[in-house]
């Protein structure tokens, strides 16, 4: 699908590639190996690194051309800073951030020597597979319709990246830490891939194929098509499905990893709108082209179960996905109709554009009723309002649960995928009451993401939920050291992390 590098490890000794990188730290701090280097070439390293007045501060670098003596032809000095103040995430980071300026260099191969001097909290092989982990979410590209291939930063240039060789003290160490963020990396690509693919490949039923495919990494996949979504009676998100000519599906996707099959699960539930105009109620034209994405939550429930069953999570986990599109036609949905929804709720929609809630609804009913699970995270484009509130750099978090919402916070907190607390109350409930049915999808001028939160909740029962309104952060995110592409993969490394923190141990 996705071309992404190859990255192997090497013991630091190993030959070098033409275009090498060594890291140094505060007041150019550098490694064994480095010093080696710089003896080798009769001292040419710290002359450059003088000459550029380079420091060793975090992302500077200094660079040599044609050092004398050794096999790279270029060799690049890559500052991190103050090794003592750097945490996981920056690691990743410094990772992502090397792999850019490796790429913009436009070699095929490249040596990352990974070795550093001074006291760190992280031991040396995790750096390894830390920095490993930054550079493969930072070399992704979403290029299978770019005919004539680009490279990372956009030039049409066939010098892609085709191998990172990392050198570390103890390359099998380092290649046993990255197998778990390997398959943490697999799972963000898969949710960019999803993400970033236009609506007229990926419909619902194309969707669904896709979440088939995880059988491939050992998980339980059921797809339900639309009779037996009818049979079931999911009214709500038959609503959302029923003006578009492509009929809805709903995957479920089961990880067993507990020790036994009777743990209940975590539940993960995605809104899958392949595409959303509005339908009736429909969106102004300009900027219309940007909910392709509004499959992002279900994008990163995806991209979450094949990361759990790929590293063979300790956990039971349930991924359900609604995959509708929101279409306006002769069959579609009109503002004033009242829908019975799986749980027996009335609704009535006022605005066909509020269509998520009316998915994730149904799906959370869905999700208590078969499978009872610990605890419920919803994920959903769901508002433009949580833009309003919190831009493109914090997703919304809401939750009835305070010892859940913490644990969302402090896996946050490490992978540096940022969420804000939200609140939920009884004002917003009274916000969506409706005149003609139990609720209405609308709740009024203000407040437009917590009351979106309250309809979601009035499906909860008494499990532990949360839900992330990740509308800012699932596509057109700022481009960072690790994220090169519009669809971001937002949300798996946060929930792999919770799940690995929280609910294995
Ligand atoms: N999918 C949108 C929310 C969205 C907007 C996601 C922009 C990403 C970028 C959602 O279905 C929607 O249309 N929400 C409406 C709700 C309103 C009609 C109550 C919104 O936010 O305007
Ligand atoms: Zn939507
Ligand atoms: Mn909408």
């Amino acid at each position: 699908m996705t071309d992404r590098p190859e990255i192997v490890f090497a013991p630091l000794g190993a030959d070098l590639e033409r275009m090498s990188v060594v890291l140094a730290g505060r007041d150019v701090a550098l490694g064994k190996r480095a010093k080696e280097l710089d003896s080798d070439t009769g001292g040419a390293v710290l002359r450059a690194v003088e000459a550029a007045d380079f420091k060793g501060k975090k992302k500077s670098t200094a660079e040599l051309l044609a050092p004398p003596q050794i096999a790279a032809s270029r060799l690049l000095v890559f500052g991190i800073g103050k090794l003592a103040d750097l945490k996981e995430k920056d690691w990743v980071t410094l990772g992502g951030a090397l792999a850019g300026a490796i790429s913009a260099r436009k070699a095929k191969a490249a040596s990352l020597i990974a070795e550093v001097t001074g006291d760190s909290d992280t031991k040396a092989e995790m750096i390894a597979a830390l920095l490993a982990f930054g550079a493969a979410l930072r070399l992704y590209q979403f290029s299978k319709y770019q005919t004539k291939k680009k490279n990372n930063e956009g030039d049409t240039d066939p010098d892609v990246l085709e191998k990172l060789v990392i050198h570390c003290a103890n390359p099998e160490k380092a290649r046993a830490a990255f197998a778990h963020f390997e398959a943490v990396a697999n799972g963000v690509v898969i949710a960019r891939d999803l993400v970033n693919e236009p609506a007229n490949v990926l419909g619902p039923v194309e969707f669904a194929e896709r979440a088939r495919e995880l059988e491939n990494v050992g998980l339980e996949v059921e797809i339900l098509d639309a009779e037996q979504i009818a049979d079931l009676k999911m009214g709500a998100l038959l609503a959302v499905a029923q003006g578009s000519i492509r009929p809805a599906r709903v995957a479920i996707m089961q990880w067993h990893g507990a020790k036994s099959k009777r743990v209940k699960p975590l539940a993960f539930i995605g809104k899958g709108v392949v595409f959303d105009t509005g339908g009736i109620s429909i969106k102004p034209s300009s900027g219309m082209e940007d909910m392709k994405g509004d499959m992002g939550g279900a994008a990163c429930v995806v991209g979450l179960m094949h990361a759990l069953a790929e590293r063979k999570a300790n956990v039971n986990a349930v991924g359900i996905i609604g995959l509708v599109e929101n279409m306006p036609s002769g069959s579609a949905t009109r503002p004033g109709d009242i829908v019975t929804s799986y749980s027996g709720q009335t609704v009535e929609v006022l605005n066909t554009d509020a269509e998520g809630r009316l998915v994730l609804g149904d799906l959370i009913s869905y999700a208590q009723d078969h499978f009872k699970p610990r605890l419920i995270i919803d994920l959903a484009t769901l508002t433009g309002a949580i833009m309003v509130a919190l831009g493109k750099e914090y997703a919304g978090l809401f939750a009835n649960d305070d010892k859940l919402a913490n644990e969302l916070l402090d896996a946050s907190s490490i992978t540096g995928e940022k969420v804000w607390r939200m609140p939920l109350d009884k004002a917003y409930d009274k916000m969506i009451e409706s005149k003609n049915a139990d609720i209405k999808n609308l709740g009024g001028r203000w407040a437009g993401a917590c009351t979106a939160a309250a309809f979601i909740q009035s499906f909860v029962k008494d499990t532990p939920w949360a839900h992330i309104d990740l509308a800012g952060t699932a596509m057109d995110a700022p481009k960072s050291d690790i994220n090169p592409s519009w669809g971001s993969g937002w949300g798996v490394r946060l929930l792999d992390r919770f799940v690995a923190e929280k609910y294995e141990k």
